[in-house]
């Protein structure tokens, strides 16, 4: 007999005090996060970087494997910072795709088991919507945040994802460009690795490109004019090209050949992206703009898209650097607000989803 989790309460879901869950594991962090009323009250991330660094990329039987290992001391650790036990939970939130198959399944088959055991509400959130949602959450300590007038651009930059969204309302996406081969991040991360920087490439890349001069290499911007999509797999190429002519192999990790090309590099996928945000932004007459996703965390996309933003007086929202990259306290924060909505409760039967569209 097929079992379902009960989830009908006789009391809206928007009147209950929440306190959520967040979980995550859709690609190589292991989180787990409390989010009670509006808060975050703790946010744990055990990162994979350490075992994936030296494949050059994640490879997804061992992202599997070590969110096993992980899972269930992650969410006693975001407990206890939270000072919660499990029988105060009012519902939970769990990432549902997209992301690797075998590590998806790991939170969210964790958040069943929990769910079913506690008979509380379990909600599937889609990750690229947690990261656009994350400039919105608040941190204890930190101030209130004024909510946002939309409609909204969102670019959500990361490893696997360069997308462009009108945002309506939090739960209300419409797709408006996208990349057509490698992600922002992926574009990093690849680059990074042809340098001989290691997994993953946007940190370094970023340390990097610090002493370099951006106006070095003259590297083409894709699809500058054309639409909303982006294309970032030639630049990687040319990058390559110059790399291999100019016998860069040979160079230290420090030679100024290489700052240069490291920042010539960046400017170029910055520029990009800043450019179509800001054609976004034309299009819908968005109030404001939001940055997110882990390439968010780079210093130079911050500053240029605040400028450009600064320069026809409207808002950007950006989350703070913990809450660029993965962690579950994005999770949890969309989760709470699908819950309150009354959104995509889970059956015991629910599936992950590896590619799965925002809407
Ligand atoms: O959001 P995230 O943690 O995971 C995904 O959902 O993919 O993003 C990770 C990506 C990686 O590709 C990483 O290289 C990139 O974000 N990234 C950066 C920076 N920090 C992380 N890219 C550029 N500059 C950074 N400072
Ligand atoms: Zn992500």
């Amino acid at each position: 007999m097929k079992k379902t989790l009960r989830f009908i309460s006789l009391t809206p879901l928007a009147k209950i005090p929440m306190l959520i869950l967040g979980l995550e594991s859709s690609c190589d962090e292991t989180a787990a996060a409390l989010y009670e009323d509006g808060v975050v009250l703790s946010s744990v991330v055990r990162s994979q970087v350490d075992l994936h660094h030296r494949y050059g990329g994640v490879v997804p039987e061992i992202a599997s494997r070590a969110h096993l290992e992980a899972i269930d001391e992650v969410t006693r650790q975001a407990l206890a910072e939270a000072d919660r036990s499990p029988a105060n939970l009012t519902g939970l939130a769990v990432t549902q795709g997209p992301g690797l198959v075998g590590a998806l399944l790991v939170a969210l088959n964790f958040a069943k088991a929990l769910s079913f055991a506690l008979n509380q509400p379990l909600t599937g959130v889609n990750h690229v919507k947690a990261h656009a949602l994350a400039p919105f959450m608040h941190h204890p300590s930190g101030e209130k945040i004024t909510p946002p007038n939309f409609p909204l651009a969102v670019l959500v930059a990361s490893g696997g994802h360069s997308h462009l969204y009108k945002m309506d309302d939090y739960l209300t996406f419409n797709l408006l460009g996208r990349t057509r081969d490698d992600a922002a991040g992926e574009a990093f991360d690849k680059t990074a690795k042809l340098l001989g920087l290691g997994y993953p490439g946007g940190l370094s890349i970023e340390h990097l490109a610090k002493e370099g001069d951006p106006k070095a290499y003259a590297l083409p911007r894709p699809l500058l004019h054309t639409g909303l999509d982006f294309s970032f797999s030639g630049l990687k190429t040319q990058v390559r090209n110059i790399y291999q002519q100019e016998n860069l192999t040979a160079r230290p990790a420090n030679d100024q050949a290489l700052k240069n090309l490291a920042a010539s590099f960046q400017a170029a996928v910055m520029e990009t992206l800043v450019h179509k945000l800001k054609g976004a932004v034309k299009l819908i007459r968005a109030e404001g703009a939001v940055l997110a996703g882990g390439v968010a965390a780079n210093e130079t996309l911050r500053t240029a898209a605040g400028e450009m933003m600064a320069e026809i007086s409207r808002p950007l929202y950006v989350p703070p650097l913990e809450w660029c990259v993965d962690n579950a306290a994005m999770i949890a924060h969309l989760g709470a607000r699908q819950l309150a909505a009354g959104h995509s409760l889970l059956e015991l039967s629910a599936e992950a989803y590896p590619r799965w569209p925002v809407t």
